[in-house]
């Protein structure tokens, strides 16, 4: 049992400021704060920022990456003498292949962007506009006018769970405890995505009116900033935009902002595991029920949004949500979809909600060769074959289709790649990110790269009992991390069952 007077939320900070795990940092972190050193150890060895602070440069080696020579640039670097490392994920697919050194300049971002225009609820290219009007009309008109828009507007979440936003809001504020929170998911971590950062960097205030609507709508005394680790100067973007509101006067005065850094975790995307990450523990996620706008930080209701989803709310409530509704083709409003892998132009393209692959490949200069299959959704919506590039990009055609729309990471393919490589690499991210908690996932992950391995080193048979695998996954983990990690083998197997052997088709 924790002693009273530790101050748990305190360890990350006191860790990151000692130089992560370094010999005597754990007894110093402990002393400081009270919470018992196992504990801080197990914290310092789940997060990889705070694991290997000397690891030097950090090259992504997901999909994208490798797909753009991510394993020639490790061992150039290796070759030079400089210290690199291979890393699960950098959120920088339009830049493949990524590396980032924490140490050194901050990154910067040059993707390609669909033309700004008026039907869009956030339009990256935009000037900002930072008016901050949306948040005046709820003081004028009330949060019960506000939590009408959102629900006509038919929002749902961006983060990946496409959950409707109004839902969220009232249960949060139907809550009799008035202790309450807001927390901003900035923790941006499915390989393929990179749509968060750019909402960050382009449109801050888009996101910090947003998160002050909720906060007013609410009635939370504080908001939490969980902002990828790994994002260089975003942090930073997002707090010199509430400084200048601040400044402006825009804000209401009675609540606190806070900004938090990941640490390199990417199960802490996963709301609940934010929530203890934000604690101060390492990211397991939790049971649920309860969910967290009924138990969530430090036990109290919660709203947990994603950014574009809490960047959508000043066009909503400015516009009416009839007029973000009727933005979208197959479900509400415009979207951001990132896309990259063999394409000629990676970037950020918001497009009406349902729009196909076919005609965000037009936006984005066609593939580069010839397209072989997708991940509509990032790592865990596994793959789909060329021919299903007409199916609407939205929530309900994809999980149709057997995958998901996810935070709408699209990777292309083209047919210079290896299924089962490709397949490979995403199962070993999902092994390298599972936290652990729950065996189907732990062991399962494991056993889906081994038997890849296997299968690629010549054993034919090593796939035979992969589905059963599958399906406890699926069915027994805790989160979506386990529930989805097959996907990628079981979806390549079904599609291109010729590289797979014809006997597991
Ligand atoms: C393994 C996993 C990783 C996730 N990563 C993210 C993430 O990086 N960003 C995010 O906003 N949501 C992520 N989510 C979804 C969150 O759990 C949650 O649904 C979301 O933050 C809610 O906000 P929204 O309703 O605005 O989408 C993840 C979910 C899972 C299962
Ligand atoms: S499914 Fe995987 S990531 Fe999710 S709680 Fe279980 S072990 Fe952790």
């Amino acid at each position: 049992m924790l002693p009273k007077k530790a101050r748990r939320e305190e360890v990350f900070e006191q860790l990151e400021s000692a130089g992560g795990l370094q010999p005597g940092n754990v007894g110093k972190v402990h002393r400081e704060t009270g919470v018992p050193a196992a504990d801080i150890f197990g914290v310092a060895t789940f997060y990889s920022l705070l694991a290997e602070p000397d690891a030097g440069v950090r090259v992504c080696t997901g999909l994208t990456c490798k797909l753009a020579g991510a394993d020639r640039l490790l061992a150039d670097l290796e070759t030079e003498g400089t210290p690199a490392t291979s890393y699960s994920c950098l959120g920088r697919c339009d830049m493949a292949p990524a590396s980032w050194d924490p140490e050194g300049d901050p990154a910067t971002t040059e993707p390609a962007f669909s033309p700004s225009h008026p039907d869009f609820a956030i339009d990256l290219l935009a000037a900002e506009t930072d008016t901050y009007s949306a948040l005046r009309l709820v003081h004028d008109k009330g949060a019960e006018w506000a939590l009408d828009e959102v629900e006509a507007s038919g929002l749902t979440g961006r983060g990946g769970a496409g959950f409707p936003a109004h839902i969220k809001w009232r249960a949060v504020r139907g809550q009799e405890v008035t202790e309450r929170y807001i927390v901003l998911n900035a923790d941006e971590g499915e390989p393929g995505t990179f749509k968060d950062r750019e909402v960050i960097l382009r449109r801050p205030h888009l996101v910090i009116e947003g998160l002050a609507i909720a906060a007013r709508c609410l009635e939370a005394q504080d908001i939490y900033a969980y902002v990828r680790g790994e994002f260089g100067q975003v942090k930073a973007s997002l707090m010199a935009a509430l400084d200048e509101a601040r400044a402006r006067g825009e804000l209401d005065d009675d609540v606190r902002w806070h900004f938090v850094d990941g640490h390199g975790a990417y199960i802490c995307g996963e709301e609940t595991a934010l929530l203890e990450a934000l604690e101060g523990k390492r990211g397991m996620p939790r049971m649920k029920p309860p969910y967290p706008v009924e138990v969530g930080f430090r036990g109290k209701p919660t709203l947990i949004q994603n950014v574009e989803s809490i960047a959508c709310i000043p066009a909503i409530l400015e516009r009416g949500g009839e007029w973000f509704k009727q933005a979208g083709r197959t479900e509400p409003g415009s979207k951001l979809y990132c896309l990259s892998g063999h394409v000629e132009r990676p970037g950020v393209y918001e497009a009406p909600m349902g729009i196909t692959l076919r005609e965000l490949l037009e936006q984005a200069g066609g593939v580069t060769g010839t397209i072989k299959a997708f991940s509509p959704g990032g790592a865990s919506s596994g793959f789909l074959p060329a021919d299903q590039i007409d199916l609407p990009m939205d929530f309900k055609s994809l999980r149709e289709a057997g995958s998901m729309l996810g935070s709408a990471g699209v990777v292309v393919l083209n047919d210079t790649t290896d299924m089962v490589e490709a397949a490979l690499t995403q199962a070993v991210f999902f092994e390298d990110e599972s936290c652990g908690q729950c065996s189907p996932c732990r062991i399962g992950t494991q056993i889906v790269r081994q038997a890849l391995e296997r299968y690629r080193g010549g054993d034919g048979d090593a796939l035979a009992f992969i589905r059963e695998v599958a399906w406890g996954m699926r069915e027994a983990s805790i989160c979506g991390l386990g529930q989805a990690a097959s996907l990628p083998l079981t979806s390549a197997m079904k599609y291109f069952p010729q590289e797979f052997g014809d006997d597991n088709e």
